[in-house]
């Protein structure tokens, strides 16, 4: 069943073109053919009407995955959005607001506090005057969960069954709903002209082979560098922007499977008391994207480096500038800043498993850690 993979988890990561690709067909209509909008997700006319606000509740990976919805659904449809944890939002919940979409997030559709957290605004916005009733939708991987009963309105996340515990794969899949929903929210309220909401989707068709692309050059690069953490304690990753989630996905990650401390932090936040942990032995990973937030990720990752932290960066193959700078390069391809999460969690995923397997950890089943978390 692992194909040859030493790990269901590997195997997945290696599975991710294949997502998007899934993801693209199902989502995204013929640009030509459409009339108001290129993407089709299903959802009612309701969803759209006087949309004032976004709320998001998830755990985990699946809070990432929501914090990159975030950006674009602000950045492209220009509705504020809120991400919550589940567990905290269900004992203390936004006010109430009018015209609001709700959005549970979870792969398997079983996680108790997310549900429980739909439940409750449920409950709460029943009764209330129309603008109040309850918007609700679910981003799954599996439809015919709990999840699934609960809301009337479902994003089939097409990632196939997910084995190993760490979430690689259905990460993917839920950036590419988000990817469709902020680009259909987009399309219906004319935020962004059709030629850039085309742009970005010729964009996003390009992803798979830069997936791919991505797999070959880092496979052995990251195993290789696996080799120099064997005693390492402490990992820092940095992002900003879009790839602020990513950096918290690397640390997660890494967590979960290798159980060294790691911490995700948007890179213009170290000097506000991290910065204090760093030294030769922390090691840094910057992820360094052209884009709005480039040069401060750079001056960041410069200021670890003064602090002696062996830098990694996660950045395009032939940019020059950040080449000297990082100590260790895991390139991506040049990619559109806003498309560039669904290629920059890729080197991350890698460099966590490579870690964990080196050091001879069960990778498809860490301890402490189930698949679906069905208690509270
Ligand atoms: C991370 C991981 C967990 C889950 C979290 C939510 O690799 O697997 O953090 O993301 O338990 O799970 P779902 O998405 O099923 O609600």
């Amino acid at each position: 069943e692992k194909q040859g993979f030493k790990h269901f988890m590997l195997k997945e990561i290696y599975e991710q073109p294949g997502v998007v690709r899934a993801s693209l067909e199902a989502y995204f209509t013929n640009i030509e053919e459409s009339s108001e909008s290129p993407i089709n997700l299903g959802l009612p006319r309701e969803f759209y009407a006087d949309l004032a606000q976004i709320q998001i509740v998830a755990c985990g990976t699946s809070w990432h995955a929501a914090l990159v919805g975030k950006y674009l659904l602000e950045q492209l449809a220009g509705i504020s959005t809120q991400v919550h944890y589940a567990s905290e939002y269900r004992y203390a919940p936004s006010p109430l607001t009018p015209n609001t979409l709700i959005i549970g997030v979870t792969q398997s559709g079983e996680t108790a506090d997310t549900l429980a957290a739909l439940a409750m605004e449920k409950e709460r916005r029943q009764g209330q005057e129309p603008q109040y009733q309850a918007r609700l939708l679910g981003i799954t991987n599996r439809p015919e969960s709990s999840l699934g009963l609960m809301v009337p309105h479902i994003i089939n996340t097409l990632a196939g069954i997910e084995i190993g515990v760490a979430a690689t794969k259905t990460f993917i899949a839920q950036l590419m709903a988000f990817y469709a929903l902020a680009l259909d929210l987009a399309a219906h309220r004319q935020t962004v002209p059709l030629e850039k909401l085309v742009e970005i989707i010729n964009g996003l068709r390009q992803i798979p082979k830069e997936i791919e692309a991505t797999l070959e050059a880092q496979e052995s690069l990251t195993e290789h560098l696996a080799h120099d953490f064997a005693e390492t304690k402490d990992f820092i990753f940095l992002g900003r922007g879009i790839n602020f989630p990513i950096a918290l996905e690397g640390a997660l990650k890494l967590k979960e499977i290798s159980y060294i401390h790691a911490e995700g932090y948007p890179a213009g936040e170290m000097k506000h008391g991290p910065i204090a942990l760093l030294d030769a032995k922390v090691p840094v990973v910057a992820i360094a994207i052209p884009g709005s937030v480039y040069e401060k990720v750079i001056s960041n990752a410069q200021e670890a480096k003064a602090r002696d932290s062996r830098l990694i960066g996660v950045t395009p193959v032939n940019d020059g500038e950040a080449a000297e700078i990082f100590n260790d390069l895991l390139p991506v391809s040049s990619v559109d800043e806003l498309l560039s999460p669904i290629l920059t969690v890729v080197p991350l995923q890698l460099l966590a498993y490579h870690i964990a397997a080196r050091r001879g950890l069960d990778v498809d089943q860490p301890r402490n850690l189930a698949k679906s978390v069905t208690v509270e």
